[in-house]
């Protein structure tokens, strides 16, 4: 068992103590989040010690020029970067002259942070002795507004609590700002110019070669110890740092509030030359709505938001905290309005990964999305892809594919691929097979037939027109062969045949076979649309069949298991549990090459194809191939544990399920990698949903039927979800005796455990 520093509790993340070596782990867990800008927690007076300062903004990045050893021909030119924005939470405090900085106070105590998951609200609040003769309490409360996406609120309490206390206050938007992960140390901002007046400070920026326009704004109002509202702020900038500064006095036990609201506006959505304009409008706004008033409309939003998507378990908080941090997480990060918009591994939480979008998006995030939304929320995340279409067209053409095929980048912010390692890049192709798969567990689980004739058949002929053009015919095996690719482990490069690639290779080109046919019977002026616009031959779909009734998949020899790639066999099969404790995780103890040599899988592989098409699997073929891939994966990627935990639910395998389900959702609660100090694994928590919602809770779609085959954790007393299948809002409910099901639309049918249930 991990160990747990956070307390536990059911709905809120909580920590005690000050420990500056957890600063940075801190920062990372109590993010803050609206979908359309981030943060991490950052404290707001200046801090001395270690800190990986962050704010972001959703879409807004730079192209940092590609850096490899060597230079690969069809490398990417750049890295798409999610910028570190200017930042608008800074507040210094200076108590009779001396700084308040909890790294060089005499003594901090009383020390807490709460995430409350419930309201958005993340609190902090702690005593600081700053001199034998100065000590102060502080309690701070900030959230990023849900009910309105712009705007950002800090309510900054100070008390005395020893002797009079002379405080010097600046409020300020900071501009020098950085990116822990540039390249090259390039700027990524230049700055032009600010306004900076007792009303409003504000920063105007823009991008450097992207050049996307952000204005940081910021307002700043004191209140003092009987809540009166004192005079303005004094004004002033100094090299990007534009302030509003005051001096307060307190005496013994009196108070203050500072009340700031900040935010960006955001040239995405706006025309730049109003954006002092609407900044000037939303601290208006803001401040006439006052704190409290603020805080309600946020709460509202999220109440609305918990009532669709929340899990209850009763019985075990260590569980309960791990899936609402995970659901809170998903909902800061992302709400489905912007179709240019997705989701990064990282989301608002850090640098790594680039803030950009993966297979992560389709593979783990699109089922949370799909069954706690509205539809319009998943279909946005596919339209994204949809529009990507010609750039994923143009990207396969850089690699020498012709004729229409498509192939999805690795990791992309506009459509464009920039990631550049060789392995993942060119090999890790399997990202196009998520994409397809996502558009057919998109239609079967909402119903929204119109997706697939407007925009999804286009993306599926392309794709399918790839696996063609990338498989070749090997005499030798007299079948058709994908060589030179990475599976989803990671561990393994430049394999041929892995086996969940080239399963899905074949699904793919069979199910884009059956959809155009659909699509020509059901929607021929849709289909005569698409066919002039792709070129469509007829040949085309003989070639498929041809490919994927003939395509290679490598087997154990004695026992019929699926085998990971090829040559998987001639490695020395020894189980994860022979590792030295002391040497893991592996990617942090050995050489890259040891790693490739070893039968260690990063992440689930031929168990994600076993995941993604179960039905066409019984339970003894799973059973066995559990027992062949699990003692061999030592999860390494955030996105292992979630699927295996699945599987072990299906085999009914409850204590492992149970096992790998806390390992996935307290993933960065217990940091199980040591990197949550990086950020919060934000792809990997739809992934934690699914290990509930499909694994524990059953739900899956076989046949076109609804199942739900729900079981209990054994120290679980019961826990329910609610999912919106088709448009039907469906409760379920298990305890140790039953499982309910509860929802209002007579027309559907389920299955639980084999029967057929109805209303
Ligand atoms: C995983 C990939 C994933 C990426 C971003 C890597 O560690 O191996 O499958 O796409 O992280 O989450």
């Amino acid at each position: 068992m991990q160990k747990v520093h956070y307390k536990i509790d059911p709905w809120k993340i909580i920590e005690k103590d000050f420990d500056s070596s957890k600063v940075k782990a801190s920062e990372s867990i109590f993010s803050l989040g609206n979908g359309f800008m981030g943060q991490r927690a950052n404290f707001e007076e200046h801090y001395s010690g270690t800190t990986f300062q962050g704010s972001y903004i959703g879409g807004i990045y730079y192209p940092d020029k590609t850096k490899v050893g060597w230079w690969k021909n069809g490398y990417p030119e750049y890295f798409a970067k999610v910028l570190n924005s200017p930042s608008w939470i800074g507040i210094h405090i200076n108590v009779n002259s001396f700084p308040l900085d909890l790294n060089k106070c005499l003594e901090v105590s009383n020390f807490k942070r709460i995430l409350d998951m419930k309201s958005g609200i993340y609190i902090r609040s702690f005593e600081a002795q700053l001199t034998q003769s100065s000590r102060i309490a502080v309690e701070v409360k900030r959230f990023l507004s849900m009910d309105k996406n712009e705007l950002g609120v800090i309510n900054y309490k100070i008390k005395s609590l020893q002797g009079k206390s002379k405080l010097t206050i600046e409020s300020f938007i900071d501009g020098n700002i950085k990116n822990e992960d540039s390249n090259w140390s390039d700027p990524f901002w230049k700055h032009r110019g600010s306004v900076c007046s007792q009303d409003l400070i504000l920063l105007n920026s823009q991008t450097l070669k992207t050049k996307f326009d952000i204005a940081t704004y910021a307002q700043t109002e004191l209140l003092n110890h009987s809540g009166q509202r004192l005079s303005k702020f004094n004004f002033s900038e100094k090299e990007f740092r534009v302030s509003q500064t005051k001096e307060h006095d307190l005496n013994e036990l009196e108070h203050c509030t500072i009340l700031k609201y900040g935010g960006y506006i955001n040239g995405l959505n706006h025309n730049r030359n109003k954006f002092e304009k609407i900044a000037e409008n939303t601290v208006k706004y803001a401040s006439e709505k006052g704190f409290k008033t603020l805080e309600d409309d946020h709460r509202k939003v999220w109440l609305e938001i918990w009532d669709q998507s929340d899990i209850e378990i009763v019985g075990d908080d260590k569980a309960q905290q791990g899936i609402r941090f995970n659901i809170f997480q998903l909902n800061q990060t992302y709400d489905g309005r912007d179709s240019r918009l997705n989701i990064g591994p990282k989301g608002f939480t850090g640098e790594k990964y680039g803030g950009s979008t993966y297979w992560d998006t389709e593979a783990y995030c699109l089922p949370f999305y799909m069954a706690t939304k509205s539809h319009k929320v998943a279909r946005n995340l596919l339209k994204y892809r949809y529009d990507h279409l010609e750039k994923a067209i143009e990207n396969a053409e850089k690699l020498g594919f012709k004729n229409g095929s498509a192939l999805y980048p690795m990791v992309t912010m506009n459509g464009e691929e920039c990631h550049n390692e060789w392995e993942i890049t060119f090999e890790e192709i399997h990202r196009n097979g998520a994409i397809a798969y996502a558009i057919f567990n998109y239609e079967r689980f909402t119903g929204d037939l119109t997706y697939i004739p407007e925009m999804g058949l286009e993306v599926l002929i392309a794709i399918s027109r790839f696996w063609a053009e990338r498989v070749n015919y090997s005499e030798n095996k007299k079948a058709y062969v994908i060589l030179g690719v990475t599976g989803p482990n990671e561990y393994e490069n430049n394999v041929n045949n892995n086996w969940y690639t080239n399963y899905l290779a074949q699904w793919c080109l069979q199910y884009t076979t059956k959809e155009i046919l659909k699509i020509k019977k059901m929607h021929p002026q849709h289909w005569n649309r698409i066919k002039e616009k792709v070129s469509w031959q007829e040949s085309e779909i003989d070639k498929w069949n041809q490919i994927a009734t003939q395509i290679h998949f490598p087997r154990h020899p004695e026992n019929n298991i699926f085998l990971q790639q090829d040559g998987f066999l001639d490695k020395t099969i020894i189980p994860a549990s022979s590792i030295d404790k002391s040497e893991r995780p592996i990617n942090q103890h050995w050489s890259w090459d040891r790693i490739l040599r070893s039968p260690f899988i990063k992440q689930a592989d031929v168990l994600q194809g076993l995941y993604l098409f179960e039905e066409n699997f019984d339970y003894e073929f799973i059973k066995k191939h559990f027992d062949f891939y699990e003692p061999l994966t030592v999860h390494e990627s955030s996105l292992s544990a979630c699927v295996h935990s699945i599987l072990a639910s299906r085999l009914g395998r409850i204590e492992k399920a149970y096992l790998l389900y806390l390992r996935t959702s307290r993933l960065d609660l217990d940091d199980y990698n040591k990197e949550v100090e990086e950020g919060l694994h934000i792809t990997s928590m739809a992934g934690t949903w699914m290990s509930l919602v499909q694994g524990f809770g059953g739900v899956r779609i076989i046949n076109d039927q609804l199942h739900i085959d729900s079981i209990l954790p054994k120290s679980w007393e019961k826990y329910n979800f609610k999912i919106n299948y088709r448009n039907t809002s469906i409760n379920v409910e298990v305890d140790k005796k039953k499982v309910n099901i509860i929802h209002s639309n007579p027309s559907l049918a389920i299955y639980c455990h084999g029967e057929l249930v109805k209303i």
